[in-house]
């Protein structure tokens, strides 16, 4: 993952409403994390009007710059006035303070993939089988999942949805491979995540799922009991119709 801007910012809206359409200001307070060490960190109060900024205060230039009459006007005041010392004082008080409760409780959270590896059809296509491998619960976002066969990369016959946000921060991710099984094969996806310290590879096991199995368990007594039952009602209707002779 490459170290970009890490971006925090409030937002406070105040907007004076005239039918649908509106006026609209904006306070917008960031602090800029350039890396995760807090080099370069850099706290930004932006005054806006309906899209136009028009003073500024930025940590590294230490006082506010106007950027419209109304807004050198407010900085000369301000820069004189009380405003300036509050100012000054939020990169450590409120930057540098919340970095480390983001970095702890966002950052360098992570949490493992669950992955589940299944056999499901196959679309009507080039291939008889297709497998699907799932991640569930991983976070964060970023994830690869891969084929392998024998070891070696498959890139052919693969598909994946995005990675699909389940709601509660967690993530999950499903990549199909589509294949023709040939025989002493070993087909295995590998699952990627910065909460792994390596890679996890899970093989393919070709003999029957236990649910595949419970299945066959369940359908063949059913038909052994269904048999006993035709024959317990053969028996019954042989024994009545010749009494009835
Ligand atoms: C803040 O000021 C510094 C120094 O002029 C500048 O390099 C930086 O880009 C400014 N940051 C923003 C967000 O305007």
């Amino acid at each position: 993952m490459s170290m970009s801007i890490f971006c925090v910012s409030l937002t406070l809206v105040l907007s004076i409403f005239s039918g649908t359409d509106g006026y609209f200001e904006q306070v917008v307070r960031q602090c800029r994390y350039s890396s995760k060490d807090l080099q370069g960190i850099e706290f930004i109060d932006s005054y806006v009007f309906n899209k136009a900024e028009y003073v500024r205060f930025n940590s590294t230039v230490g006082k506010y710059v106007g950027y419209t009459e109304l807004g050198v006007k407010n900085a000369e005041a301000w820069n004189k006035g009380p405003e300036l010392a509050v100012e000054l004082g939020e990169l450590e008080r409120f930057c540098k303070h919340n970095a480390d409760l983001h970095y702890r409780a966002i950052l360098d959270k992570t949490v493992e993939p669950h992955v589940r590896l299944s056999s499901v059809a196959p679309p009507s296509g080039r291939h008889p089988a297709m497998l699907m491998c799932s991640a569930y619960d991983f976070y964060p976002k970023p994830i690869r999942v891969t084929w392998l066969r024998d070891g070696r990369e498959v890139k052919s016959d693969v598909t994946s949805t995005e990675e699909l946000a389940n709601g509660d921060w967690y993530y999950q991710i499903h990549s199909h491979l589509e294949y023709t099984p040939r025989s002493g094969e070993k087909i295995s996806c590998m699952v990627e995540h910065i909460s792994l310290t390596e890679p996890m590879v899970y093989h393919w096991d070709p003999s029957l799922p236990e649910a595949e199995r419970n299945k066959i368990a369940i359908g063949a007594s059913g038909l052994v009991l269904g048999a006993i039952l035709a024959l317990a009602g053969l028996i019954y209707y042989k024994k009545k119709s010749s009494g009835v002779l």
